[in-house]
């Protein structure tokens, strides 16, 4: 079954599949074939206790899940020399969603850049033409003592970051180390656009925007970058089929100081994928931890891949001190935006809340007078709060 044939009676559309949205039958067990992409890391940890949680949601909603494991990055590297087996990306093309978790590790760093686990994450990113990733920031009312900012500056913030995924410098042409004739290196990447590129992010963050606050700014770097003038240029021009949204837009300079001073003027956020990967870190901690956010990364069509924000954390891996949260709230992102499951996406959301509200902290969201837990420990929490 292929994400986007899938359908929920009396809940939004979609952005990027509504428009095949076939109803379906509310008394058939759905099931769902689901690639499970540990990778390096915490990432098995976290994996693990996000698959219980599913399991359990599944059989409360009639869903039921067909988990398949495949390697990618270092791990992948270790058993198969390449951090993106062919056999992964075709098990993953086969399923109906990807559930990835972190990939990379201090061991693997000086490898070639072919050998690199992140060749291995954008390998998958543009293998599956993933060209829109979601990365939400909400600050949840629980965890305000948690941001480095004040509390009047962060609570309530509640943003968008709508990043083009597949494009821009990440994968323009030329790239590379080249020797000048003078005999010295030269380092060269290209950050480039095509109209076609802009447009179709530009569809995407305006139609998140209008189910939002209704408020979309665009971030580019065009009083420089002549990408970045045709970047304003397309979007701008998006704006007249969206007559119920407020587009602004802003210089990546200045987006990511108002992202700091005062981040409650922003809903939705449209960028580029460098001034994208910067900016969802920078909005991701002023939720206090990076270990709360998940992501989306859709395409046209095809399954997603949902992914928590942050990394593969070597430094406390296999210690049952991971935050398993964000990987948690990946799932529910995937039951939302992948598989049309929205009730089941608000279940796991309100236990992710309760667990927050009984007072269970992992160490990087601790504060005085909450119960420390490990990671373990949270997704026994979150069973818990799921029954
Ligand atoms: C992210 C990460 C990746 C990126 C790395 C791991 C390649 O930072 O998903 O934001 O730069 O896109
Ligand atoms: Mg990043």
């Amino acid at each position: 079954m292929q994400a986007q044939l899938l359908g929920y009676d009396n809940h939004p559309v979609d952005p990027l599949y509504g428009s095949l949205e076939i109803k379906r039958s509310a008394l058939m067990t759905q099931q769902f074939n689901i690639t499970l992409l540990p990778g390096d890391g915490i990432g098995p940890e976290i994996m693990a206790v996000t698959v219980e949680v599913l399991k359990a949601v599944g059989s409360q909603f009639d869903l039921q899940f067909q988990f398949q494991s495949a390697l990618i990055g270092g791990s992948a590297i270790d058993e198969t020399g390449t951090p993106l087996p062919e056999e992964t990306l075709s098990v993953c093309r086969q399923s109906d969603a990807v559930l990835l978790a972190a990939i990379g590790g201090y061991q693997w760093d000086s490898l070639p850049r072919h050998q690199r686990p992140e060749t291995g994450l954008l390998g998958l990113r543009a293998g599956l033409q993933l060209f829109a990733n979601l990365r939400p920031a909400t600050i949840l009312p629980q965890l305000v003592e948690a941001s480095s900012l004040k509390r009047e500056v962060v609570e309530g913030v509640d943003i968008m970051v709508v990043r083009e995924l597949t494009g821009g410098i990440y994968f323009g042409q030329p790239r590379g180390v080249f020797e000048t004739e003078a005999g010295e290196l030269r380092g060269v990447n290209t950050m480039a656009y095509r109209a076609s590129e802009i447009d179709r992010i530009g569809r995407v963050a305006f139609e998140t925007a209008r189910k939002r606050q209704g408020r979309l700014c665009s971030v580019d770097k065009a009083n420089v970058l002549e990408v970045s003038q045709l970047w304003r240029d397309r979007i701008a021009a998006l704006a007249s089929n969206y007559a119920d949204v407020e587009l602004s837009h802003l210089y990546v300079d200045n987006a990511a100081m108002q992202l700091v001073r005062q981040p409650k003027q922003f809903d939705t956020i449209v960028t580029g994928n460098l001034f994208g990967d910067i900016l969802s870190d920078a909005a991701a901690m002023l939720t206090g931890s990076i270990g709360m956010l998940p992501s989306a990364s859709l395409g046209e069509s095809g399954p997603g891949v949902f992914e928590p924000v942050h990394g593969s954390a070597p430094d406390i891996a296999g210690q049952d001190k991971a935050n398993p949260l964000a990987q948690v709230l990946s799932a529910a992102m995937m039951l939302r935006y992948g598989l049309n499951q929205p009730p089941a996406a608000d279940k796991i959301e309100q236990a992710v809340l309760k667990v927050l509200d009984q007072g269970y902290r992992t160490g990087d969201i601790y504060s005085e007078g909450t119960t420390a837990v490990g990671c373990q420990a949270m997704g026994e929490a979150l069973l818990n709060a799921l029954t």
